[in-house]
């Protein structure tokens, strides 16, 4: 890890990014996998101001004031739905959400033709939560605003990744280590890697910010060529352990699973679940980390969830709110006609 100084977040103009639109050159965030490098930190940059902001007790700005943002959440969702909502509120956008089992898609309407209705109403941002992958491409495809992937089958989750990203850089400079990036840092991310849409984006993205990736799983539960993409391979969760900084847990996507994909809970418990006494193996102050929500008893284990000086669980919800306010500002830039970015 290289040290910075993140007291006051650098901007476009600091000469540290490419100036407006380049800084970050994409209409939608459907994916890390079309970041480059640059883009990713230009993100979590931004998010800092985010950060302290919803620190203070006034929290609202008008950054967005005349600005409509649809969330469209055809799967279940408390954290990413709720800081999408929150983010939006507290930029200043009208903000509305449309739940899937509430709407006509109940009726049968088409991906596609919800999309050409929420177009109609002429939003200026939608938020897009599908259990099939690449929907949210599909929907980019048809509407005239900036698209945001909350979350896409065993595809990408995007904003998870970022907020991610940033909760471990808190969590680093908190400990004196300034984190420029990620450089040196041996992360685990163990689970249900197969249907996992936050292993892949973190896997994206902690390699473009330089951190080695352990990828942990039962074998059934391993996509086939990891190693093809720069990631190590682990069926033993004590060797993936040995020496790791970082430990990101996964629950199993049993709504995904189509047949059994471990012999039981308590035998993958055994096997794969987080214990203090497993985490010994690794380094000696690792982080844990959890997107949510978790199956305690299952994949971790409550002394090792609420541990205050080596858990960031509830950090990472808490920077997932500064991440999707940021996500929101530089993607309704060229909308709101911000220079350089039109
Ligand atoms: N991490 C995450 O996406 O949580 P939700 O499903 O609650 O949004």
């Amino acid at each position: 890890m290289t040290s910075t100084d993140n007291s006051s977040p650098p901007t476009a103009s600091s000469g540290r990014f490419p100036a407006g639109r380049l800084a970050f050159a994409h209409r939608d965030l459907t994916g890390i996998g079309q970041l480059e490098r640059h883009e990713i930190l230009y993100l979590l940059d931004q998010a800092e101001q985010w950060v302290k902001l919803n620190r203070k007790s006034s929290k609202h700005t008008d950054l967005l004031s005349g600005l409509t943002i649809i969330n469209a959440f055809f799967e279940n969702s408390t954290r990413t739905l709720l800081s999408f909502e929150i983010a939006g509120k507290r930029l200043g956008a009208d903000v509305v959400n449309m739940h899937a089992a509430q709407s006509s898609v109940k009726k049968g309407e088409t991906l596609i033709d919800t999309a050409i209705t929420l177009n109609a109403m002429r939003p200026d941002a939608i938020v897009i939560r599908h259990g099939s992958s690449g929907a949210t491409q599909l929907i980019a495809d048809k509407v005239d605003c900036p698209v945001l992937n909350a979350g896409d089958g065993s595809h990408e989750h995007p904003t998870q990744a970022l907020l991610d990203a940033l909760a471990l850089r808190h969590a680093l400079q908190l400990r004196g280590e300034s984190a420029e990036d990620f450089t040196g840092l041996n992360v685990v991310i163990c689970g249900d890697i197969l249907h996992s849409r936050v292993a892949r984006s973190n896997l994206l993205c902690l390699q473009a910010l330089g951190a080695s990736v352990r990828l942990c799983a039962p074998p059934a539960l391993m996509p086939d060529g990891v190693e093809a993409i720069g990631a190590q391979p682990f069926t033993s969760f004590d060797a993936a352990l040995a020496g790791a900084d970082v430990v990101m847990m996964l629950r199993l996507q049993t709504e995904r699973m189509a047949g059994q994909f471990i012999p039981s809970a308590r035998e993958y418990h055994h096997l794969y679940g987080l214990t203090q006494e497993r985490l010994s193996n690794a380094a000696p102050d690792a982080l844990v980390m959890h997107p949510g929500p978790m199956n305690r008893g299952v994949e971790i284990d409550s002394e090792v969830a609420d541990m205050l000086d080596r858990s960031i669980i509830t950090q990472q919800v808490e920077m997932g709110v500064a991440i999707r306010m940021a996500c929101l500002d530089v993607l309704t830039r060229s909308a709101r006609g911000v220079e350089g970015w039109a």
